[in-house]
């Protein structure tokens, strides 16, 4: 972003500068804000929790957090009903998934998807299939790792026509991986439901099936990485959920915090209740406030209509995006998204990636549009995306477009 704003209020999804000018963030802080700018129901959880103590060590918050952790397990996939909240963050949760893989079934490998980002520690960056985050850091990194394709359909790495009649291959190079390119050590395989930071990549319908059935026949633990797509971001709790993904284990930070308080957690099926705490712990995981926000978040995104809601809205958000591809097709390549977690395919005449122009439009958004809009890869890709908060009301997401729609028809 070439512009500088500094904001000292937020309300919904809008944000203010000192002299009071407003901003429509259409990204949700970078997706993590589930209720919003200052969710007044969870502002008063913290303010009173501020009042009555800060902060004790996680040896003192155990209860509290099996309490959060009950609240989630309560809407996890069935089979998910054990779980740890001794993080604060995304990355480092993926880590204790990883951990817990490896100490399960004492192998060492991870796989992961190419465009995949799951954090930027030095072993989440590490296992990420986005190479531009570790190329400075070629000396101190782990690499017991493989990248396999995602299933990019859109650009599908092998040309196919599309699922099922690809027969997978991106899932099938998994077989090639273990087979030829790992030590036969291959502990887990670490996925997002849909890939966020890579541009909103929606696996096709069977991709997950066949997933579970590779795990399966070479005993990899599944993780489905939800930092981005859990609580609720694609109008399901989990996106696990949504598309029956029965991972093994299921990873959550951003939007588990509610209003950017950070909180994170692992839930896993019970046999995987391996760690014992000295294996896995921060001086701030399971503090008072990310158990107070996420406590707070959950009761109020579990709450009826709430899903519901995002599901229907999504719907309207989506409709308007593809109005959008319609009408300024030669830019907008692709639309894809589900409940409030969108994505443009931005590209140039040929139809070939345009990250130039796709930063373009993110800058020229924030300058002249007042809207705050975020691109794939950290403005290497060419995915604008558009992931209001879960609050965010039918005139919000039409404000949202309405102001898409004057930008790109100024382009
Ligand atoms: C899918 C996914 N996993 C993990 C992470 C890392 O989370 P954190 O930044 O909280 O460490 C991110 C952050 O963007 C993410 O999008």
């Amino acid at each position: 972003m070439s512009i500088n704003v500094q904001f000292t209020k937020g309300s919904g999804i809008r944000l203010y500068t000192p002299e009071k000018e407003e901003y429509l963030d259409a990204v949700s802080g970078t997706f993590n804000l589930a209720l919003g700018y200052s969710y007044p129901e969870l502002v008063d959880a913290l303010k009173n929790q501020v009042e009555e103590l800060i902060h004790v060590s996680s040896s003192f918050t155990g209860q509290l957090a099996q309490e959060v952790l009950d609240s989630i397990l309560e809407h996890a996939p069935e089979h998910i009903t054990d779980g740890w909240m001794r993080d604060i963050i995304g990355s480092t949760a993926n880590e204790g998934a990883v951990k817990i893989a490896n100490k399960y079934n004492g192998k060492n490998e991870v796989i992961s998807l190419s465009l995949s980002h799951h954090g930027q520690t030095l072993f989440a960056t590490s296992i990420s299939g986005n190479a531009f985050r570790r190329k400075s850091f070629s000396n101190t990194l782990v690499t017991q790792n493989g990248i396999v394709p995602a299933p990019y359909c859109y650009r599908c790495p092998y040309s196919a026509k599309g699922a099922p009649a690809c027969g997978y291959l991106c899932a099938e190079a998994i077989y090639d991986h273990a087979q030829y390119a790992s030590n036969g050590n291959v502990s887990c395989l670490i996925l997002e439901p849909i890939l966020g930071n890579g541009g909103n990549i929606i696996p096709p319908e069977g991709y997950f099936e066949r997933i579970r059935k590779i795990c399966d026949e070479l005993d990899i633990v599944l993780i489905a990485d939800e930092v981005q797509t859990g609580i609720g971001r694609t109008g399901y709790m989990f996106a696990s959920e949504h598309y029956d993904i029965q991972p093994d284990i299921i990873t959550l930070a951003k939007g588990l915090g509610g209003i950017g308080i950070p909180a994170a957690a692992i839930i896993y099926r019970s046999e995987f209740a391996v760690l014992e705490k000295f294996e896995h712990s921060y001086t701030s995981g399971g503090n008072l406030l990310s158990l107070t926000a996420s406590q707070k978040t959950m009761e109020v995104v579990s709450r009826e209509g709430f899903l519901e809601n995002v599901r229907e809205n999504g719907k309207v958000l989506g409709s308007l995006l593809l109005q959008l591809k319609e009408k300024y097709g030669h830019v907008i390549g692709d639309v894809r998204g589900i409940g409030y977690m969108w994505g443009l395919e931005i590209v140039d005449r040929e139809g070939a990636p345009d990250v130039k122009l796709t930063n373009h439009i993110i800058d020229t958004a924030l300058e002249e549009h007042n809207l705050i809009l975020r691109g794939s890869r950290y403005g290497f890709g060419n995915v604008v995306k558009v992931r209001p908060a879960l609050t965010a009301t039918l005139d919000d997401i039409e404000e949202i477009c309405a102001r898409l729609d004057k930008l790109f028809s100024q382009l």
